[in-house]
């Protein structure tokens, strides 16, 4: 994920830019840069590598200047080079950005079409190309950047230097946090309150699509629709610790929030979005003939999500088992199978002693962790890393997703190298891949109504959740999220199955979860909660607005987004969340930490 920082004020900017940098390198990078108004003139300073780097650069070509604005960048759109680094300049406008412009090659082949030269292969030259145009029309650097705003599909946090406006940064928020910070005299923009830390503890928190003027004497904010917007200064804890709750109320509900960003750092892992293309990594999957998937819990959920991906875009066989029954079940395994465990801490006790197993059968294996410097990272052949930073809630959220991103992205990848994905499936697999942030910070907007559900599920003492093709799994994993942190009894089935049994728990009291995204077997489970409501049972059914209504009366709607059937588990897994997280707010509960579990089961 990348980091921002940007300070007006009235002494010298660049060491507070670096100081603060050096605070963002948890979020991990590989380059860095900063841009500062010198004598009315924009300078950059930009190195590939560490801050260090940078710092070596700073010391041989110093800046001096009361403003600027500074970057830690994860590559997405082109390598880590020092071109690709941030800030990116364009005429009189100098920016930086975190997030994904997902029309940038339309909005390219535009600028460019009008004369512009690009120096980089980022999405974000666009957004400085685009500004720098948009104030030779426009007097006002924010009507201009308004107009730029709105022209921009994706996720953004965005913050801008322009020349000739000494004093004045920009800033926006749509899908990427950011944070004003409030100074004596100075003021600062910040990827989260750890950026502006060491300056302030006073923090306005910028709300979805809300952009922001900022000078040494104050801010000046707006919402999405351009209207003024007044977001309340508050105090955050003095302290600088890695991992503070920030605005939210647990570490569950910062977590949810952050998955825009770090199912996007995710990807980046594994899909080159400049070339639309899956990468190619340590593993060859043509010469694999079956996955073996261990894992535990949650983990295990999002295994048997890329099941249905691996089987169905690479016609690779895969089986997931529950690594407690995997490691003592002397399973018969096949010496072209490759053996992956899925895990947040890659310590879980029972998917290590699984992954050991395999390799001491001779198996391939790899690690798709979240701690890289885990036991299982360091024990498996190959480490596929997923990039969810620091989860601190017992209950898992943004480690899921980052997890199902990656396990979908490889089996893209696993299409491809085996002949069964042509290249211009493969762009358009990448491309829904692409959408992810942007749709899963659309789907925040589901929070409202399912807080009413959520109200609702509180009462309840069994609740059951449906879905079909990739949603089972994920109905399994929301009934894990409600038992977990709300205490109440929950099961998740595959709709198919409903009347095989389940069915038979079905009266007024037991509200059914339904997921049903607009897939080709919508239908199916459209009548599986027909055969409900028609027994009275309460039924809410998350699907897109455009999805039919099932025929039968009584069937509560919660809209989500639009979406393609690839990335469905990643959009769909938000209201999951929220409907527990709610519904464990309501209850009372210990939210981050549940009665009787613990983060991470190192014991059997
Ligand atoms: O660290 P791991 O991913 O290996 O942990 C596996 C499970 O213990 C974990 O997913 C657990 O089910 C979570 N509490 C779910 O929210």
């Amino acid at each position: 994920m990348c980091g921002i920082i940007g300070v007006t004020g009235t002494g010298p900017a660049v060491p507070r830019l670096i100081d603060s940098l050096k605070r963002l390198e948890y979020r991990g990078y590989d380059s860095a840069g900063v841009a500062a108004l010198v004598d009315g003139k924009i300078e950059r300073r930009r190195a590939k590598g560490k801050i260090r780097e940078l710092e070596a650069v700073l010391a041989a070509e110093p800046l001096n200047a009361t403003i600027g604005i500074g970057h830690t960048r994860w590559a997405t759109h082109g390598a880590p080079t020092t071109a690709n680094a941030h800030p990116h300049k364009a005429g009189r406008v100098t920016l930086v950005h975190n997030g994904i412009i997902e029309n940038f090659a339309e909005l390219k082949a535009e600028l460019v079409a009008e004369g512009h030269a690009f120096e980089s292969q980022t999405d974000t030259e666009v957004v400085a190309h685009l500004l720098d145009s948009e104030l030779g029309k426009a007097n006002d650097p924010l009507v201009a950047f308004k107009t730029v705003l709105d022209r921009l599909t994706g996720a953004y946090a965005l913050a801008v230097l322009i020349e000739g406006e000494d004093g004045l940064i920009l800033g926006a928020r749509r899908g990427s946090p950011l944070v004003v910070g409030w100074g004596e005299g100075e003021m600062y923009l910040g990827s989260d309150a750890l950026a502006v830390g060491p300056f302030t503890q006073k923090i306005s928190y910028l709300e979805e699509g809300d952009f922001v003027a900022i000078d040494r004497s104050g801010a000046r904010m707006f919402d999405a629709s351009g209207a003024p917007a007044d977001r309340p200064i508050v105090q955050v804890s003095a302290s600088s610790a890695l991992v503070e709750k920030g605005e939210y109320r647990h570490f569950m509900e910062k977590e949810i929030h952050e998955q825009p960003d770090s199912v996007q750092h995710t990807l980046s892992e594994y899909l080159d979005f400049v070339n639309g293309k899956a990468k190619s990594g340590e593993i060859d999957f043509a010469t694999i003939e079956r996955i073996q998937i261990v894992a535990c819990g949650t983990a295990f959920y999002a295994g048997q999500i890329g099941r249905y991906a691996f089987e169905r875009l690479a016609g690779l066989p895969c089986d997931v088992e529950i690594a407690s029954e995997f490691r003592y079940r002397h399973p018969a395994l096949t010496k072209g199978t490759l053996a992956v465990a899925v895990s947040q801490s890659g310590e879980t006790a029972d998917t290590l002693a699984s992954l050991t197993w395999c390799k001491a059968q001779g198996l391939k294996t790899a690690a798709l962790v979240n701690v890289h410097s885990s036991s299982m990272a360091r024990e498996a052949g190959t480490l596929w890393p997923t990039h969810a930073g620091p989860e601190i809630g017992v209950a898992s959220t943004k480690a899921f997703t980052a997890q199902v991103a990656a396990l979908l992205a490889l089996a893209v990848t696993a299409g491809v190298q085996r002949g069964r994905i042509d290249p211009a499936t493969e762009g358009e697999l990448v491309r829904a891949l692409f959408e992810a942030p942007r749709l899963i910070a659309e789907s925040m907007a589901m929070e409202g109504s399912l807080k009413d559900v959520a109200h609702d599920l509180s009462k309840a003492t069994d609740v059951l959740f449906l879905g079909r093709g990739a949603m089972f799994p994920l109905a399994m994993e929301g009934a894990l999220k409600l038992k977990e942190i709300s205490y109440i009894h929950a099961e998740g089935y595959a709709a198919g199955e409903l009347k095989h049994g389940p069915i038979a728990l079905i009266d007024e009291e037991t509200p059914t979860i339904a997921l049903a995204p607009l897939d080709d077997v919508f239908e199916k489970t459209a009548s599986n909660l027909q055969e409900i409501a028609a027994r009275g049972g309460p039924v809410i059914m998350i699907a897109p607005k455009g999805a039919p209504d099932p025929h039968g009366a009584g069937i509560r709607r919660v809209d989500a987004p639009d979406c393609h059937s690839l990335i469905a588990p990643l959009i769909y897994a938000i209201p999951v969340q929220l409907l527990a997280y709610y519904t464990a707010v309501q209850k009372g509960t210990d939210v981050d930490q549940p009665r009787n579990l613990a983060k991470s089961v190192t014991v059997e």
